[in-house]
């Protein structure tokens, strides 16, 4: 589904990324771990295409990222949603503009037509009636499902996301990750789950990398992880 090749990423002189080699399957619940600075957005930004590699190739579903014109690329934005850090929904516009934006931009849907839409994924995230608020009038487990929300917008293939629980209290927590297993098992997304969330790599993930200062310091099933072992999941070893 997503092979990413040799990926290095400078940013201003310093170096980011170095030399990724990464395969995610279709359907798997992948999951990265690694610690603040590592460069697990910058990774995940640069799979989504918002950051440009310096060296290297990401192919999505076969296709090379690198070489896709507009078109293509809308498409595969299409195809792939994405759940920012710290929800980042537009303070200036409503619920309904925020989730509905690939639409308003990108389709000749009416209004009416991207309406209804926004709705069915509201409901998705169990959020009802919230249309016309405002991002402000949020609390911050509701500004994450509409981030949720926005990124279901288009029935994805792939889902990204970064930090989905930071932040949150347990209970808020709990319910996002219900939220994220229940969309993983309707409609079968690809799914790729930035976080410092143990607990998420233990109890969903497929597979777990941990990205080290830029590096990949190791790839496998959970149990594997924890036996190879990294700071990061030290306190593991007893459970
Ligand atoms: N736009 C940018 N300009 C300059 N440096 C950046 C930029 N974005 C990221 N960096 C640097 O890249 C490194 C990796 O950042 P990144 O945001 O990927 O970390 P992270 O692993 O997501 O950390 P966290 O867990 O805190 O979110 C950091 O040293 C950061 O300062
Ligand atoms: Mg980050």
């Amino acid at each position: 589904m997503i092979s990413i090749k040799n990926l290095t990423i400078f940013i201003e002189d310093k170096k980011i990324l170095d030399n990724i080699n990464l395969e995610i399957n279709k359907g798997e619940t992948f999951v990265i771990l690694g610690e603040s600075g590592a460069g697990k957005s910058v990774l995940l930004k640069t799979i989504v295409g918002l950051i440009k590699p310096t060296e290297g190739e990401i192919f999505i579903r076969q296709e090379n990222l690198g070489q896709m014109n507009k078109n293509k690329l809308l498409e595969l934005r299409e195809k792939t949603g994405m759940v920012f850090q710290a929800a980042a929904l537009f303070d200036s516009m409503t619920v309904c503009q925020n989730v509905g934006f690939f639409l308003f931009e990108h389709t000749n849907l009416s209004d009416e037509e991207i309406r209804e839409r926004v709705k069915k994924s509201l409901h998705a995230v169990g959020l009802e009636n919230i249309l016309d608020e405002m991002p402000e009038h949020l609390s911050g487990g509701m500004k994450k499902r509409v981030g949720i929300a926005r990124a279901l917008i288009n029935q994805p293939e792939i889902i990204f996301y970064d930090e989905p629980t930071a932040g949150l209290d347990p209970v808020t927590s709990a319910s996002i990750l219900e939220l994220i297993e229940k969309i993983h098992k309707e409609y079968q997304t690809t799914d790729v789950i930035v976080t410092h969330d143990l607990e998420i790599a233990r109890k969903f993930s497929d597979r777990v990398a941990i990205i080290d200062n830029g590096k990949i310091f190791t790839i496998g099933i959970w149990q594997e992880v924890v036996k190879i072992g990294h700071p990061i999941v030290s306190q593991e070893k007893n459970k």
